[in-house]
């Protein structure tokens, strides 16, 4: 439908719903491409993956508690940068046969791995490099590793790195944590209007470290102890007060996209009331399959769009 059409930076897409990254990251199978480019989305959203291939994290690592919250500490699984160098110009090209454009997220553990994985990324095909500053299930033994996004400075050598091998033309996006210091916040938006490379925002990731008990009073999930990324309607309130944020931080041409807590199409619009572009599904999407890219435009179709 016309009224759903949105440029994105410099890309059009015949509406503002994607799926979030976390939720696609082969070519075939359940979670892959060849499935995924049959639903209603409006962009393939392929990764994280990094340079190395990883098993992930071991034990309960999702959960879903349904209408309220999921957790999750997946840490990061993906088959790696050879099996993404192989298959990635096929995923391009199954999603742009259906006429979807396939965005990457990254994600590097020193900024030349960003660099490394987003070049790649590009060389196959990918329209759009999402840079995930904000994954927060990596653990080393009982050693959390640094969530990127908090350090203004390395998100700077970051970004450095990567227009350094792409240029700054380049379509890149930047992914979030949510912040609760908005000092924190500000600094990082200065860091990336600094820089002529980001075209979007995208906030925002899980929130770090929370935690909850099953029903027999056992960690609902298993690594880190139990600490993990809070997703879902529970994080909803800060998802948007982190867009209205941003809006008010970044120059228009950065344009952003909202993500955490979305169910409904009212959801939708309230991150398109506070400043988003578009949207990324992963909860609901994980819980209800691809169908609900048709449910939630069916239910925004006799809506305004602001
Ligand atoms: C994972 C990565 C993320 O960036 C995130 O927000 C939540 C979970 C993960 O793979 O564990």
């Amino acid at each position: 439908m016309e009224k759903f059409e949105i440029n994105l930076a410099g890309i059009k897409l015949e509406h503002f719903i994607m799926n979030a990254a976390g939720t696609c990251k082969t070519l075939g199978g359940t979670e892959g491409v060849k499935r995924l480019v049959n639903s209603n989305t409006s962009v393939i959203m392929v990764g994280s993956f990094t340079l190395e291939k990883r098993v992930g994290n071991s034990g309960d690592v999702y959960d879903t508690q349904k209408g309220l919250f999921s957790l999750n500490s997946m840490g990061l699984p993906n088959p790696g940068a050879d099996y993404y160098r192989k298959y990635l110009p096929e995923m391009v090209k199954t999603a742009h046969e259906k006429g979807k454009p396939l965005f990457v997220s990254v994600a590097g553990f020193t900024p030349d791995e960003y660099a490394e994985l987003a070049s790649l990324s590009l060389k196959s095909g990918a329209n759009l490099i999402e840079l995930n500053l904000g994954c927060p299930n990596i653990w080393e033994g009982r050693q959390q590793k640094h969530i990127a996004c908090f350090y203004p400075l390395i998100v700077e050598e970051i970004l450095r790195c990567v227009e350094e091998r792409v240029g700054e033309k380049a379509k890149i996006s930047v992914k979030l944590s949510p912040f609760s210091n908005p000092s924190n916040l500000k600094d990082v938006a200065q860091v990336i209007e600094r820089s002529e490379l980001v075209k979007a925002v995208v906030s925002m990731n899980t929130f770090p470290n929370a935690f909850a008990y099953d029903e027999s009073g056992k960690p609902l999930i298993t690594p880190g102890g139990g600490l993990s990324g809070l997703a879902g309607p529970a994080i909803k309130p800060i998802g948007l007060g982190q867009i209205k944020q941003l809006r008010a931080f970044l120059p228009d041409r950065i344009d952003l996209v909202g993500v955490g807590g979305i169910v409904t199409a009212e959801d939708i619009l309230d991150y398109l009331r506070v400043g988003a572009k578009a949207v990324q599904v992963a909860t609901i999407f994980l819980d209800r399959g691809v169908e609900i890219f048709n449910e939630l435009l069916f239910e925004l179709s006799d809506k305004d769009i602001i």
